[in-house]
Formats: C-alpha cells, sequence, structure tokens
C-alpha cells in the first residue's frame, strides 16, 4: 500500500520521476478549501474509463481526483472524500497479483460504489463469488430494475446499459441485495445491506447507459450527500488568488503555442499578474499555416504583457534531419524545446517561475507508475522536463482541470470563441504529422493540405461538432494521371475525430460532400499530392495522431 509519503501536496500519485518535477508548494497543487470540503476519490484499477468517471462526477459539480488502487485506507480516509469510487480494469479478481484496495477501506463508513471490476472486487472482498461467464458480454444490455430507492430514483422499469466485462458475480454473499439484472447477468447492481456499499457491473459513465448521469447524481448527492461546490467560477476567482499569493512581485514566464491550453493558462496569469508576465512564443517551423502571425493578432488583442516570438525553424529541422522514428522525434522536439525555451528565458530578469498548461490528463498519463495499472501510450511532453532543467518554480494552474472545464474556463475568463473551441494541436507539431523524415518541403506540403481540411470543415459549420481535423503527409508515392501526364506522387490522409476526452475517439463521418470537397482541393491545389484517403480508424486500437 502507498502512505502519505507516497503522496505529493495535491494527492495525485506519481513516481519518482514525477516527484522530482513537482514542486509540492505549486499554487495548483494546492486544492481550496471549498474543493477540498467535498471530493470524490476514484481508485484507478486499470480502467480505460477511470478518467470518464472522474469527469462525469466534475460534471455534477463534485470535485474528483483519481488515485491509484492501492492507496492505503487511512490515506484516503484523511482526504475526507464524501465517496469512493473503485474503478473497472482489466484483470480477472481471481487472478493472482491482481489489483486490489486496502481492505480496510469497506470499514470507513464512506460511500462506496463499484464499477466493473470494482464491484467485482467489493462482492469477493464482501463474501460473494467471481467466475468466468459463459458468455463475454460486450455492448448494449437492457437492465431490469426491481428496487427503484436510492440509486435508481426515478428510473423507469427498464433501460440500456454499457456492459464490457469477461468476468462476473455469480454467487451474491446473504450481507447483499440486488437491485438490478439483465438475463445473463443476475447481480447487474447490488448494494450492501448495511454499509453504505454499491455495485455496478455495467458502465454508468458510458453515454450508451441510459440515464447514466443519474445515476451517478445520485449516487453522489442521494447516498454520499454531496452538495455540488465544485464551480469554474470559484475556481478562476481562487486559483486568481493563489497565483498571486505565491508570485508577490517576482515574474513568471508562460509559454505560449495559441492553443487553448497555454491561452488559459496566460490569461489567468494576466489577469492575477498583470505586467508581471512574460510569455514565449517558439516557432519550432512545426505550426500550422500563418499560425504564428495568428497566434501574435490574438495575443495582442487580449493582452497587454510581453511577448517574446523565437523564429527557431531551422535548429528544431536540423535536431530532426534524417529522424523517422516518432519517439526519438518527440524527444528531439522536447529537448530542442527546453534549449529555445532556456535561451529566452535567460534573457528575461527577475523571472523565478515557469507556467505550464498541463492538465489533468497529462498528469494522470505520464504519471503512472512503472508498475501501475495506465500504460504510457506515447510521450507527452508537457509534463516533466522543463522546470528541473531550467530552475524554476512551476505553476500549473489547470492540473486539475480536464479539457472541457479548461474550455468552459476560457469562456469565463473572456477568451474569444474561436481560440477557447480551437481542435487541440500536438506539442511536437507537424512533425507527428509527416510521417518518416521531417523536412521543410514535405511541411509545405503537409501545411497547405491541412490548411484545406481545417477551412472545408469550417465552411461546413463542422468545426464546433469535431473534435480535431487534420491533414497527415504519408511517405509513399503512388501512380497517377493529371492532364494526360502520368504522376507519380505524395498521398494524403484526412484524419477527422469526435471525441469528449481524446482518449477514446471515432472517426467522424463527415458528409460524402465535405469528404469530395477536401479531396478535390488537395489534389487540385497542393503541388506534390495526387491521392487522398480518409482515416477510418477509431482510437482504440489506433490512436488519433499517427504517431
Ligand atoms: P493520441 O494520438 O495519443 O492523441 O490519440 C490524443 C490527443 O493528444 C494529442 N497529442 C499530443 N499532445 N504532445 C502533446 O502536447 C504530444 O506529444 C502529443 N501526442 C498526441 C493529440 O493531438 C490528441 O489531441
Amino acid at each position: 500500500m502507498l502512505d502519505d509519503a507516497d503522496l505529493p501536496a495535491d494527492g495525485f500519485p506519481v513516481d519518482s520521476h514525477m516527484v522530482a518535477n513537482i514542486p509540492e508548494n505549486s499554487p495548483a497543487s494546492v486544492t481550496t478549501a471549498r474543493i477540498a470540503d467535498e471530493r470524490v476519490v476514484v481508485l484507478d484499477f486499470g480502467s480505460q474509463y477511470a478518467q470518464l468517471i472522474a469527469r462525469r462526477i466534475r460534471e455534477e459539480n463534485v470535485y474528483c481526483e483519481i488515485l491509484r488502487h492501492d492507496v492505503s485506507a487511512e490515506t484516503i480516509a484523511g482526504r475526507k472524500p464524501k465517496a469512493i469510487i473503485l474503478s473497472g480494469g482489466p484483470s480477472s479478481v481471481y487472478a493472482e497479483g491482481s489489483p486490489k484496495c486496502d481492505p480496510k477501506l469497506f470499514e470507513l463508513g464512506i460511500p462506496i460504489l463499484g464499477i466493473c471490476y470494482g464491484m467485482q472486487l467489493v462482492s469477493e472482498s464482501l463474501g460473494g463469488q467471481v467466475e468466468h461467464c459463459p458468455a463475454r458480454e460486450y455492448g448494449r444490455s437492457r437492465l431490469k430494475i426491481d428496487n427503484m430507492e436510492s440509486l435508481f430514483a426515478g428510473f423507469p422499469h427498464e433501460i440500456d446499459v454499457w456492459m464490457s466485462h469477461g468476468d462476473q458475480v455469480s454467487n451474491l454473499s446473504d450481507s447483499f441485495e440486488t437491485l438490478a439484472g439483465t438475463s445473463t447477468c443476475p447481480f447487474a447492481a447490488v448494494r450492501h445491506k448495511t454499509l453504505p456499499i454499491f455495485g455496478l457491473q455495467f458502465h454508468p459513465e458510458v453515454t450508451h447507459t441510459s440515464l447514466g448521469g443519474t445515476l451517478i447524481h445520485n449516487f453522489l448527492y442521494n447516498i454520499a450527500g454531496c452538495e455540488g461546490l465544485w464551480h469554474l467560477g470559484d475556481f478562476a476567482a481562487e486559483s486568481i488568488q493563489l497565483i498571486r499569493q505565491k508570485v508577490g512581485s517576482d515574474r513568471v514566464i508562460c509559454g505560449l503555442s495559441g492553443g487553448v491550453d497555454s491561452s488559459v493558462t496566460a490569461a489567468l496569469l494576466y489577469k492575477a499578474i498583470g505586467s508581471q508576465l512574460s510569455c514565449i512564443l517558439i516557432d519550432n517551423g512545426l505550426l500550422r499555416k500563418d499560425e504564428q502571425t495568428a497566434v501574435i493578432t490574438e495575443f495582442t488583442k487580449h493582452f497587454k504583457a510581453d511577448l517574446r516570438v523565437v523564429n527557431a525553424e531551422a535548429k528544431f529541422l536540423d535536431a530532426l534531419k534524417g529522424i523517422t522514428e516518432p519517439q526519438e522525434k518527440r524527444r528531439r522536439i522536447g529537448h530542442a524545446f527546453i534549449e529555445c525555451f532556456r535561451e529566452e528565458a535567460e534573457k528575461i530578469q527577475g523571472a523565478k517561475f515557469l507556467a505550464q498548461g498541463t492538465l489533468y490528463p497529462d498528469v494522470i498519463e505520464s504519471g503512472a507508475a512503472p508498475d501501475g495499472p495506465a500504460a504510457t501510450i506515447k510521450l507527452h511532453h508537457n509534463v516533466g522536463g522543463l522546470p528541473d532543467e531550467l530552475g524554476f518554480e512551476l505553476i500549473e494552474p489547470l492540473r486539475d482541470l480536464f479539457k472541457d472545464e479548461v474550455r468552459r474556463l476560457g469562456s469565463e475568463l473572456g477568451l474569444p470563441e474561436q481560440l477557447v473551441w480551437r481542435h487541440p494541436f500536438p506539442g511536437p507539431g507537424l512533425a507527428v504529422r509527416c510521417l518518416g523524415e521531417v523536412t521543410r518541403e514535405k511541411l509545405v506540403v503537409l501545411r497547405e493540405a491541412d490548411e484545406i481540411v481545417v477551412s472545408e470543415i469550417k465552411n461546413a459549420s463542422l468545426y464546433r461538432q469535431t473534435s480535431q481535423a487534420f491533414a497527415v503527409l504519408l511517405p509513399v508515392q503512388s501512380v497517377g494521371v493529371m492532364g494526360d501526364a502520368r504522376t507519380y506522387e505524395n498521398a494524403v490522409a484526412v484524419r477527422c475525430v469526435n471525441t469528449d476526452d481524446f482518449m477514446t475517439a471515432d472517426w467522424s463521418h463527415l458528409p460524402y460532400e465535405v469528404l469530395a470537397r477536401i479531396s478535390t482541393r488537395i489534389i487540385n491545389e497542393v503541388r506534390g499530392v495526387n491521392r487522398v484517403c480518409y482515416d477510418i480508424s477509431s482510437k482504440p486500437p489506433a490512436t488519433i495522431e499517427w504517431e
């Protein structure tokens, strides 16, 4: 079990690499009294949905944090949660070495909701039996509800639920009662007869479960007695206050990319400390078409703070010369970024702090311990690296927030819609969309194609309905015919996805006419491209970016 010594001030369990990078007294990691008054802890057993559970709780205006499954009951109790949720996970509770929680958790008297694996763990720990089910259940199921009180208050007798499990409770302990079941899963919703412990075999956090949000609401408000004290308006005011206290009369440097995260970070800092803020925009030569100009225009419109632009295309392209391996590209871009940043930052007199737009998912994804439940899929270089290297104290005001919360915060702070709703753009920029070796010539082609994709999506009024849309330059050439001549040129893939959380995503079902216009325009207008493909892969198993 982990104990307090393993937890940083904000309670997120991290490996030693992260502990080294996150100062304990970072303002963003000091949660406010209002938030701390009412928090819910989600214990992560390796579920791809743990973050989704946390988001759903936040949507109910309750602050929520995700902790590793093996944090001790004593530590959890010390954080005074109103409720504890045990997430799903890929293991079998009866398998050797499967992740377990501290059994003392069940004696705390704090309401517990086990979901999928979490439910199986609760049931098994308290005298039930879990077995592999004869037919693995994956997809929609019809749930018949027998007990319409508390958890299912206000529900109809039947609803659709989303199932995704290979095991299920086969024998319920006498201390539990059944609330609902499906034709293949008799114990789909259960509760302990005397303790405030509940279990759901299905996933209320997934939108395919009808009234899943109401179920979570009922658990939080009817069972755990939450009042809904988590509001972004309060968050902004409190965050500004904390930044002021922390910074005093010192100067803060903020890296600006033009994306929503760094813009909202800059906006919060600007509101807090005004002219004590200096922003640095590093043009790594991997930005989209006309992006540098657009960022400068937006910035000067909204902030009167100091902005320094570093034109570093040559340095980055040099670092990428001959490199084709995606993670190596990221590493080199990360190093070049640190070097550029350091050089520029050294010119800023009296700077003591560095502000970054790190979000909660960045913290979770990069912070997984090597033997922890969550796997690192790609290197996200937002977290770690910079602060230690540069010797600044770190300010990460968005560390506790999810992307949709950052967008709402941006609107509350008065940032314009086109900035707040900008599709995310990865730190390594076009380098991870220019497959194989990155060259200046390829980037020119990619930029033109990308601009067409985005502008046609906007023209079709689909920009807000899609989560990310972009072009990828493939390292293949194919034969075509243009006029009467044979061509042998590049192919471009168009990637457009819909997602709530960027952890899972579906390809966007764009109208054929929009796809046709994108294809015709790219082939006609972009020199060097004679073929356009549409990427119809979901995440998982694909990722959103190609590298
Ligand atoms: P994937 O490709 O992992 O992307 O499905 C999920 C989201 O993360 C963005 N992304 C990155 N962002 N540095 C970043 O700052 C990175 O190295 C990186 N890789 C992917 C991606 O654009 C999508 O929004």
